[in-house]
């Protein structure tokens, strides 16, 4: 890799589909935002993002791959970006960043990434082709 490749920014990877601001109510009892909410705001994103994908029902079938690189604080603004790795028969996997902008503060800071899998199902919750609702 070049020296400018090193040099260039990282930008987020995907479409923005959460976009929140975190409140006192959503932490742990050191101060800052909890995992487990932040992997809540993830899974929101991917269920939109596999549901507009598949013009259907999915249901969250795995994750894998989780890191948090960096905590949340109160009054970040907290942005889920998801981006299609894989598209299976019946399942989609997709990469879903989270990035910050601390407040009163305009960069952007990755935080959290993970690996995300969703299944379409039909009105019995079983596994259908993905295509299945698209005409
Ligand atoms: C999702 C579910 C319907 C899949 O049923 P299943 O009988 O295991 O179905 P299959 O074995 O045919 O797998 C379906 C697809 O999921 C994929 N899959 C299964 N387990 C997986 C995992 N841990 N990670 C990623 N993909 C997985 C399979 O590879 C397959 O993909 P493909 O069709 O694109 O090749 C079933 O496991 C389920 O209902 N789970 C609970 C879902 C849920 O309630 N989620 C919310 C949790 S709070």
């Amino acid at each position: 890799m070049g020296k400018n490749n090193e040099n260039q920014e990282e930008l987020p990877q995907g479409e923005l589909i959460v976009r929140t601001l975190t409140m006192p109510g959503d932490t742990n009892p050191n101060g800052d935002i909890f995992g487990g909410w932040v992997l809540s705001q993830m899974d929101i994103a991917g269920a939109i993002y596999s549901g507009k994908r598949v013009r259907g029902r999915t249901v969250t079938v795995g994750m894998e791959s989780m890191k948090f690189h960096k905590p949340v604080n109160v009054g970040d603004v907290l942005c889920c970006y998801c981006d299609t790795i894989k598209e299976g028969r019946t399942s989609l996997t997709i990469k879903i960043q989270v990035w910050v902008v601390r407040m009163f503060e305009q960069k952007r800071i990755k935080v959290t990434e993970g690996l995300f899998s969703y299944v379409a199902v039909d009105e019995k919750k079983r596994p259908i082709p993905i295509d299945t609702h698209i005409k």
